[in-house]
């Protein structure tokens, strides 16, 4: 297959969808893999590290694409970038796609093949192709040294001659891969830590962390988690009490981490103004839902918004705060996952009944056939 790995676009975005080590590794599965000239730079990746792994690199986004199979991209293009593609060609990507728009109409009147990368089912065989994961993993991350960063005073507890300083407390929202993560890096940087989800088995995971579960623990919560792994949108009356819950605990928090989603939905509100306002000055609170709605009522997109004392960060593209880790693994994750779609002869093959690529695709020979997008 003639591969091709183009400069991503959106902007701020500085991930990139190959890396020295996974052009290797196609190279050395007899893909031929083609380059935009300066695709990698944002990340650490100049263009010799990958010609000297055996790419080619290409003047443009035009002639990378020339001849080529399947694009790999972080993230989707625009409709202008798609109707630019050749017919037929195969994209791959974190596709966003319960907020495609009227892209999908330009991906078929392309008869693009299109598969996204968030769709992975969560199932044993995918967890190496899970992009979802991996990237949330190392937003977690992020998320906490951010919000450190944002906050004037130490995180852990120091005992020194002059005094003592009181260890952080920080309250994490959400504890699925990013929450857990942000868990992590709280407890080693010596913070104080709690937890909340609406899904059961969270409670365990958490506190194995080393962090405190706080929790509405009622029937409604036993049955929140979906087949897939998710959360269920929570009832109205199970918002009030978990709002009644977490306000009080909010008021004595430091830094409080918001990881909370949906998927295909707007992210829940979490904490409202007025817990926001019953912070202490020099509190933060890090809003990692801010592109899907955000989980706190006050964040807005890529600001900081002080109010009162209390900083509200929201950073709607937190792997992109450390590309050279979360490129490295969604290259690993498209590695993974390219097998699928690769014929014994080498060529592509999108004629498979495997769940997991069928699982992927949105459109395919100008219609769409994913059936989260048909309903
Ligand atoms: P996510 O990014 O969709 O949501 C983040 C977290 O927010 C979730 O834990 C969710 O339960 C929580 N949440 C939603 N609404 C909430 C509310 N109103 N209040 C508090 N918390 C709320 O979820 P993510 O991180 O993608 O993971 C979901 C699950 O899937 C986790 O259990 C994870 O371990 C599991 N998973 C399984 C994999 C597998 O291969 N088996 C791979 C990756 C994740």
């Amino acid at each position: 297959m003639k591969l091709t790995i183009l400069k991503e676009t959106s902007p701020g975005e500085t991930r990139v969808a190959a890396t020295p080590e996974s052009v290797k590794k196609l190279v050395g599965l007899d893909h031929t893999v083609t380059i935009e000239t300066g695709a990698g730079v944002a990340a650490g990746f100049p263009d010799k590290a990958f010609s000297d792994e055996g790419a080619t690199i290409a003047s443009s986004a035009g002639d990378a694409l020339k001849g080529a199979d399947v694009l790999l991209k972080v993230r989707a293009p625009s409709a202008q970038e798609a109707t630019s593609y050749p017919e037929g060609l195969t994209v791959i990507a974190l596709m966003n796609p319960f907020g495609m728009g009227d892209l999908l109409t330009a991906f078929n009147g392309k008869k693009l093949n299109t598969l996204a990368m968030e769709f992975t089912p969560r199932i044993t065989r995918a967890q190496s192709m899970d992009a979802l994961s991996s990237q949330s993993n190392l937003a977690g991350y992020r998320a906490m040294i951010e919000g450190a960063t944002l906050y004037g005073r130490a995180l852990p507890m120091m005992m020194t001659a002059a005094g003592t300083v009181a260890p952080a407390k920080v309250f994490v929202m959400g504890a699925g891969v990013a929450g857990l993560q942000a868990i992590a890096t709280a407890r080693r940087l010596g913070g104080v830590v709690t937890a909340t989800d609406v899904r059961p088995a969270a409670k365990e995971q958490v506190a194995s962390l080393g962090a405190k579960f706080i929790a509405v623990e009622n029937d409604e919560f036993k049955e929140a988690e979906t087949a897939g792994g998710y959360a269920k949108e929570m009832s109205d009356d199970y918002k009030r009490q978990q709002s009644e819950l977490t306000a009080t605990h909010i008021a004595k928090q430091d830094i409080v981490i918001t990881t909370a989603l949906i998927p295909g939905r707007p992210a829940p509100e979490l904490v409202t103004e007025d817990m926001v306002k019953s912070m202490k000055p020099g509190a933060v609170v890090i809003d990692m839902a801010v592109a899907t709605g955000g989980n706190c009522k006050l964040s807005k997109p890529d600001e900081v918004v002080d109010i009162n004392g209390v900083k509200v960060a929201g950073y709607s593209n937190l792997p992109a705060r450390l590309p050279a880790d979360t490129s490295s693994l969604y290259a690993k994750n498209l590695v993974a996952f390219l097998p699928l779609i690769t014929a014994e002869d080498g060529s592509l093959n999108l004629e498979t009944d495997d769940e997991i690529v069928t699982a992927m695709i949105l459109t395919k020979g100008g219609e769409t056939v994913n059936e989260r997008l048909k309903s």
